[in-house]
């Protein structure tokens, strides 16, 4: 099979890609039609999550297979920790928490990201190449809808160390093509990236019934 893994990947789990950039909480996002308490709250959550990824990218920073896949101008938990205190004021550590599907996302993170190179690399890949693709969508719409000028409040869209996001996302699918895995180990990250995407997507879900924007 010539197939790329990173096209076979993408193919895999377009369908959950799918579900998650349908959820009502995304499209009310996008079309900037939530309250910015309800952004606020995405903001928070994204927190929690990045918080246990970048850890584990620091413990994966000198393996010989995920190693390749941390990268600096990635990490998102310094801007993240500059929106939250712009949304919610000095005491912002001290207004959030993690709503239940966040929790089990966190969990699995936890479980799978510190010790075995592939699920680092799935959970890594399904938030980043996201972060740099339909993140890129949302950025322009959430500074508009909020008035977050200059880009304060929404600093985790902006990645001022990619300036091509199209060339890094081939570069990271090629560091995926070249990744030692037998076809077992691709079936099992793929099977991660599903995961990983129904994760995503029950974080969206729960903020949709807490902020009252659909499912
Ligand atoms: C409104 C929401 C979203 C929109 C409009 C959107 C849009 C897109 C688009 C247009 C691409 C293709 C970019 C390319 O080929 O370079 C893409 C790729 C991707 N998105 Fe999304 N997306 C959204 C939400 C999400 C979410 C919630 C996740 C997961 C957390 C996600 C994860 C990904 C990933 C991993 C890719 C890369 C797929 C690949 O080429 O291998 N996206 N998205």
């Amino acid at each position: 099979m010539s197939t790329r893994f990173s096209a076979a990947l993408r193919e895999a789990t377009w369908a959950e890609h799918e579900r998650a950039e349908s959820a009502g909480f995304m499209r009310g996002l996008l079309a900037g039609d939530l309250p910015s308490g309800a952004y606020a709250d995405l903001t928070a959550q994204h927190y929690f999550a990045y918080r246990v990824l970048e850890q584990a990218a620091e413990s994966m920073r000198g393996d010989p297979v995920a190693g390749p896949f941390v990268f600096d101008e990635l990490t998102r938990l310094p801007a993240l920790e500059r929106d939250l205190h712009h949304l919610l004021g000095d005491d912002w550590a001290d207004r959030i928490r993690p709503n239940t599907a966040t929790q089990r996302y966190c969990a699995r993170l936890q479980e799978v990201c510190f010790t075995w190179p592939g699920g680092f690399i799935a959970h890594s890949y399904t938030r980043y190449l996201g972060d740099l693709s339909g993140g890129q969508a949302i950025r322009g719409t959430v500074e508009r809808t909020f008035g977050l000028t200059d880009g304060v409040g929404a600093e985790f869209y902006r990645f001022p160390g990619i300036p091509r996001p199209r060339e890094f996302k081939d570069d990271y699918r090629g560091r995926l093509d070249g990744a030692p895995w037998s076809p077992d180990e691709q079936g099992r990250v793929i099977d991660e990236v599903l995961e990983a995407y129904r994760h995503n997507t029950d974080v969206l879900v729960e903020l949709g019934e807490v902020h009252g924007s659909g499912t």
